[in-house]
Formats: structure tokens, sequence, C-alpha cells
């Protein structure tokens, strides 16, 4: 009594169609990667109703021949591979011979095409598998029409109108990202949403992303062994809410990867807030036969052979592209929000420097010989007792004073990345952020530099100052500061459990911590870095990340984390006033920090305002 059978030809397709077939999106991926794959030099897309009524795909690639229509829609038949060795290192899309089958199981199908050197076109329908003789100049054409029109439980699975053509929009930026030399074209509902004419990947990354992406981007160029990557990667002031604005491609193929976006997260670490993400379109080239496609139906995963040399190649190659200590690249659109109405943005706005034009800036400036440059004048740190101080500003101080690195000083082992890379100075020894003359509203510190004016969000700078001593300090064993009382504070259930579970963790940091009563705890020292913090506040914060994560993963991933928040709330905070030498202390501290000129939540810290843009706003010599 036999109880198995062989399933039909056309449910077998249908069941496939469930890990290739998601939705409309992947119907319009399939098609577009096998029009590339044809060589196509021209790509034109239609969708109806999100791509559920309709996706019509023209192309002017190679074509399929006649007698190859029928084997197109067969499943396990392809063109682009024919041995094992051919998979191992597959240059094409497509591979799998899969792609039309499902989706002719799963919607009305049908291809037209016409192949290179013949007499004209034909036309296959993907129900009966009909031939006939049809108009075609050239390429293809596939049309596919009512996805799930015979799978009723599928087509419930699909979202609004919306909601689909929004994931279609996004896999045709995908494929248009990766093929800057193929012009292409989308439209939905007889409208035209993207023309792209082919071009540089540039044009096509400002067309799809937009020209301000590009402008607060840095271009990736690097090369390593085997290992190439190129592309733009947003600076820190970009960063997005959302992950929506990333796109990593292996080999021309959009991928994620979850070691790809480890390596780029980690290259952002120090210059971006957890919470935000950057934006970038990232191309990685490598020998295929590198890289495992063959992971998954929809190929979205790969798996790389030599996985940690990919790992680090990408994590080294974008951090050295974001360290390089912009100061002299400020870019103040993005420091200086136009204000309608006030006037001082938009004068502003229209300005931006780099560091190839700063020394001109200077020069040609009208007050050089007419205002002289203090020039000798010595950032003197006051003694302590000297001035009336709070607590904070005397925070700061003793930082400055304590974490000054000593003369000659090498930053401790292990942090190579961290060695203080000063801002370029102007050549006679002036420091490059001047000198202080006030403090604004409690909140910004005014200096007068050789190019005009300064503008320095103390918090923010004080804050990557901070960190980036606390990382040098910490790699070491961290100086600590016992509290003559220590802070009892209560916390909740699972901050008693993250404070005991973490308490090595905490102690590596420099924290002393234990239990004071059932809900209490107490601190009894602190990282003397942070000796004037607001002790529980920072313990609450710290916990909460703590708990996030198992202690384990605590000391190596998440340390610069805690180190991020450890610095924002040691930083001098708004209103608190401080002394003029105090401010200089400051300003010679981010000159000798590395990426001081944006704070750990990827704002910027200063900006100039140039003797020559001032003259323009009060229009002189006009
Ligand atoms: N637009 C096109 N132009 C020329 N040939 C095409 C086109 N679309 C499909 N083909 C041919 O049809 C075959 C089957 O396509 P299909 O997408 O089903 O499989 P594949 O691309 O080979 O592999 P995969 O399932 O991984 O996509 C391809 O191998 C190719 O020869
Ligand atoms: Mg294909």
């Amino acid at each position: 009594m036999s109880v198995i059978h062989r399933l039909s030809d056309l449910l077998v397709n249908q069941i496939a169609a469930g890990e290739v077939v998601e939705r409309p999106a992947s119907v319009l991926k399939e098609v577009l990667e096998n029009a590339v794959d044809a060589g196509a030099r021209a790509i034109e897309v239609q969708l109806e109703q999100g791509g559920v009524r309709r996706i019509r795909v023209a192309d002017d690639g190679c074509g399929i021949d006649r007698d190859d229509l029928a084997l197109a829609l067969e499943r396990h038949a392809t063109s682009k591979i024919a041995t094992l060795d051919d998979l191992e290192q597959v240059g094409t899309m497509g591979f799998r011979g899969e792609a039309l089958a499902a989706i002719a199981a799963v919607a009305r199908t049908s291809i037209t095409s016409r192949a290179t050197g013949a007499g004209h076109a034909w036309r296959i329908d993907g129900g009966d598998r009909s031939l006939a003789p049809a108009a075609l100049n050239q390429g293809t054409v596939v049309d596919v029409a009512d996805l799930y029109y015979n799978t009723p439980a599928r087509r419930k699975f699909l979202k609004t109108e919306g909601t689909e053509y929004a994931h279609c929009d996004d896999m045709f930026r995908r494929v248009a990202l990766a093929r800057p030399d193929v012009g292409m074209q989308l439209s939905h509902n007889g409208r035209v949403v993207h023309r792209l004419p082919p071009g540089t990947p540039a044009a096509r990354i400002g067309a799809l992303m937009g020209d301000d992406f590009l402008q607060h981007a840095r271009e990736v160029s690097a090369e390593g062994g085997l290992l190439r990557l190129t592309g733009f990667a947003s600076l820190p002031a970009y960063s997005r809410a959302s992950r929506d604005a990333q796109f990593f491609f292996v080999n021309g193929r959009f991928v994620r990867d979850k070691l790809l976006t480890h390596a780029v997260r980690e290259a952002y670490t120090d210059i971006l807030h957890g919470s935000r993400h950057p934006a970038y379109v990232l191309f990685l080239d490598l020998d295929p036969a590198g890289v495992d496609v063959n992971v998954h139906p929809a190929k979205i995963e790969v798996r790389f052979r030599e996985s940690r040399a990919v790992h680090q190649f990408v994590y080294h190659a974008l951090k050295r592209v974001l360290a390089e200590s912009g100061a002299g690249r400020i870019d103040t659109q993005a420091a200086v929000p136009s204000t309608p109405g006030t006037g001082f943005g938009g004068a502003a706005n229209t300005l931006r420097y780099t560091s190839a034009e700063r020394p001109a800036d200077a020069a040609s400036s009208s007050y050089d010989s007419a205002r002289p440059w203090p020039s000798s004048t010595p950032p003197a740190i006051p003694r302590q007792g000297q001035l009336a101080m709070d607590s904070a500003s005397r925070a700061y101080l003793d930082f400055a004073a304590s974490a000054r690195p000593p003369a000659g000083g090498a930053p401790s082992a292990g942090m190579p990345a961290a060695a203080p890379r000063p801002l370029p100075d102007d050549g006679d020894g002036a420091p490059p952020l001047g000198f202080a003359l006030a403090q604004l509203h409690g909140v910004y510190i005014l200096a007068q530099n050789r190019a005009g004016l300064v503008l320095v969000d103390m918090h923010a700078a004080h804050e990557r100052i901070l960190y980036e001593k606390l990382k040098t300090v910490l790699d070491g064993r961290p100086s600590v500061q016992r509290l003559l009382i220590p802070a009892v504070f209560s916390v909740g259930a699972k901050d008693m459990a993250a404070a005991e579970e973490c308490s090595e963790v905490l102690a590596a940091l420099g924290f002393d911590v234990g239990a004071a009563g059932p809900q209490e705890l107490a601190v009894r020292s602190v990282p003397a870095l942070l000796a004037n913090a607001p002790v529980a506040e920072l313990m609450r914060n710290l916990l909460e990340e703590l708990r996030e994560f198992p202690a384990s993963d605590v000391v190596t991933a998440r340390r610069n984390e805690l180190l991020a928040t450890m610095a924002c709330h040691g930083a001098v905070r708004a209103n608190r006033q401080l002394t003029i030498p105090e401010m200089n202390a400051l300003l010679r501290d981010m000159e000798a920090t590395e990426r001081a000129d944006q704070c750990n939540h990827g704002r910027p810290t200063w900006t100039q305002l140039t003797m020559g843009d001032l003259d323009r706003f009060f229009m002189r010599g006009q």
C-alpha cells in the first residue's frame, strides 16, 4: 500500500516560490537580475498597484532563443552554470535556474524575447507554455501579472499597495545602485518615478540617495590584497534613526550580512551614538571563489571563506576614512543650521572651507596686520583655589591637568589608533582654535583665531575629549577616586541584579559598587576622570546598558559604548560658567584629540566663521 507519491511540477514550483517569491519586490529582484545577467544596457520597469497587479520588465539584453524559452520556465534549467566549478566561482546574479519557474507557478507570466540575430521575437505563455511569434526589436520583456492569483493563502500575506510598492522601489534602488552603467527607469501606475541615465557611480548614488547624502559622505576607496572596498559612507552628522539608507554590495550583489554590518558598525562606534545609524553605499569586490553566494535561495546572504580577513579589511578601510580629523573640513552647512530671519545662519550657510583653502583665506584677510595675533600667550591653567569655580568647572580643570599626556607621552599600550593628532596649525605656532574670548549663554565658547571667530559647543567638545581620554586611561589600570562619602541611591530589581552580575566589569571601568540595602546601591569609588560627575545618574545609565547584554559581551564589544555614556555624564553641562583659562585649556585639548570635531553622538563640536564671512555678512567693503 504505497502512500508516497510524487508532487506535481506545479506544486513543486509553488513550494519553491515560497522561498523565492515572498512578495512583488522579490519578483522584481529576480527579473531585474536576469536582465542584468543578460547584459542589458537599458532596463525599463512598469509596476501596477504596488507590483501585485503587474510587474513588467523590458531589457535590451541578449534575449532568449525560441528553443530555450520553454526551458527558461523549467525548474533547474539555467544558462549560467554547468558544473560545480562554475558554482564555486559564479559571476552572475542568478545560477539556480529556478526563479522564472517559481514566478510562473504563482502569477500569470509571459516572456517575450528576441535572441540576438533572430528574425523576430517569440512569446511564451507561462501557463500553458504555448509559443507564438511576437513583435519586439531587441531583448526581453517579462510580464508578471496577478501575483498569487492561484494561491489565495499567500495573497493574504500581501500588505497594502503602498507598502508593496515601497519594497519594490527599494529593490529597484539596490539594482540601480549596483549598476550605474545601465540606464534604468521605474514607473508606478503610469507615472515615472525614477529615470536614471547610465553614468558614474557618484551620479547614480546622488540620484538615488540625494545630493545631501553625497555632501555629507566620505568617499571610500581601499584596496588590500584581493579585496577592494569602494563607495560612500556618511559622516555622523548625516546619521539616521533607521537602517534604511544602508546598501552593501558584494561583487555587485546586494547583501545583508552580519559580518559586514558588524564591521561597519564598529568603524562608526567612536563617532556615532548607538541609537543612530550611518548611511552608506559600499561595494566590496573580491575573487568570486572567496565568497559563497549559494547560502539561501534569495541569495541575500553570503558566506566568506576568509571571514575574519574580510571583517578586518572593511573595518579598517572605513575607520581610516572616518577618523581622518575633519577639523579643516568642517562643513558649516551641517554645523550651523540655516535659521530664516536671523540672517546669520544664511551667511554661514554660504560658507564651506577645506584645509586647503584656509591659509589663503587667512592671508587675504585685511585684519592680519591690523590685529596682532597673541601667538605667544600660553594657555594658562589656574592653580586650584585661585579662582572661584563651581564643581563642574573644577572637574574639567582637574581632568585637563591630570589627563594631559605626559611630555613626550606615548599613548598607553594597546591604543595605537588613539594617538592624539593635532589639528593643523597655521605655521606660526598659533593654536588652530585660537584663544577664548567669552562664553555665550553658558553653552558656547567664543574664541578668536587667525581666520576669525571660532564657536565651540562646550559640552559636546568636552564629551569627546573625555571619551578619548577614558579609552586611553582605561586601557591600563584606571586610576580610581575613592569617594569620601559613598553615593547611595535606590534602584530597581533589574539594576540590582545587573550591578551584582557585572561587578567585575564595573571594577575594570573603575567603579566600586555594592549593595547598601535590598533596593539600594552604594558607589564607593569612580574613575578619577569622572570624580565630579553626578554618580547616581551615571550609574543608573550604565546599569541600564549593562542589563541589555551578557556580561562577557560587555567587556569587549560594548566597552566603548559604556565609555561614551560615562563621558556624556562626566562632561561639563550647559550653564556652567567657565573661566577664560579653563576655556583655553579645553581648546588646547580639542586640538590634541583625535576626532575632536564631532561629539560621540555625531554632532559637530565647533565651527569657524572667518573674517571674510563676517565681512560679507555686514557687507563691508562692498
Ligand atoms: N531577461 C533575460 N534575458 C535573457 N535571458 C534570460 C532572461 N531572463 C531569463 N533568462 C534565461 O532564462 C534562464 C532561467 O532564468 P531564471 O531566472 O529562472 O534562472 P537563473 O537566472 O539561471 O537562476 P536563478 O534562479 O538563480 O535566478 C536564465 O538562465 C537565462 O538563460
Ligand atoms: Mg534568474
